[in-house]
């Protein structure tokens, strides 16, 4: 099965208007000629009808970084999955790192959110990855499991077909310490086999599972060769249109 990759650029709570403009038209100009790789920005929430205004007719994708549970109502500071697709994303990450540390986001909140997306019809960008004193402990793959489990759990399997993951490693985020591709794969590939058993080999097959940590222009060929690394989401990287484009074009 092949899978075709997706270089995803989380910009996390950086750029402001006229920057996020520059940058979304450098990552238009340098990536142009790029055909056999999917490419998707993250812009922070305010910032996204100025980038789609940039972006606007070509094939580069454009998300949320977080959706809310919630369909609509009094929830202050939230933003809903129709919000997104009304002005015109067609992804949006669920279960960042950062969101689960810093906003305590638990599996079962990212299952909901999961949901909330493909209801909305975006492609939600389901996050995993274990903590440095988790790997350290040998407890790597339990917790990947019940993220897994967890917050892709019950979907159907028109739904699970829709669905990208991406694997961070939390002590590669930001730390310049990436995971090396042998350790990227030996996790991708169990997300792989857990996904056979919950939803069978056909769309086990054919999900795309990002690697995301620490990604740069001098590692992502490598880890992008590994036989179940399909992409990236790339955060620090991908404020520079030079660094991500070079990144879009080691995976296509
Ligand atoms: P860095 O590429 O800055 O390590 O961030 C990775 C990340 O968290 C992308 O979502």
């Amino acid at each position: 099965m092949s899978r075709k990759p997706l270089i995803a650029g989380n910009w996390k709570m950086n750029c402001d208007a006229a920057s996020a403009v520059t940058l979304a038209r450098d990552v238009l100009q340098r990536t142009s000629r790029l055909r056999n790789v999917d490419i998707a920005v993250m812009p922070p929430f305010p910032l996204i009808p100025a980038v789609l205004r940039v972006l606007d007719g070509s094939p580069i994708g454009v998300g949320g970084q977080d959706v809310s549970a919630e369909l609509a109502g009094a929830y202050t500071g939230e933003t809903s999955a129709s919000m997104l697709t009304s002005l015109g994303c067609g992804y949006v990450l669920a279960g960042h790192s950062e969101r689960r540390e810093y906003h305590l986001e638990s599996d079962e909140l990212v299952r909901r959110k999961v949901g909330r997306a493909l209801d909305a019809g975006l492609i939600p960008i389901a996050c995993v990855g274990e903590k440095l004193a988790e790997r350290d402990a040998g407890e790597t793959f339990s917790r990947i499991e019940r993220q897994v489990t967890v917050g892709l759990g019950g979907l159907t399997p028109a739904e699970m077909a829709r669905v990208v993951i991406a694997y961070e490693p939390v002590w590669a985020i930001g730390t310049g310490r990436t995971a090396s591709p042998a350790q990227a794969e030996e996790v991708h590939e169990y997300i792989r086999n857990l996904l056979t058993t919950m939803y069978g080999s056909e769309i086990a097959s054919a999900t795309r599972i990002l690697y995301g940590g620490s990604v740069k222009p001098g590692n992502a060929r490598e880890l992008m060769s590994q036989k179940d690394v399909d992409g990236a989401l790339v955060g620090g990287a991908s404020l520079s249109g030079e660094d991500f484009a070079a990144i879009a074009e080691s995976a296509g």
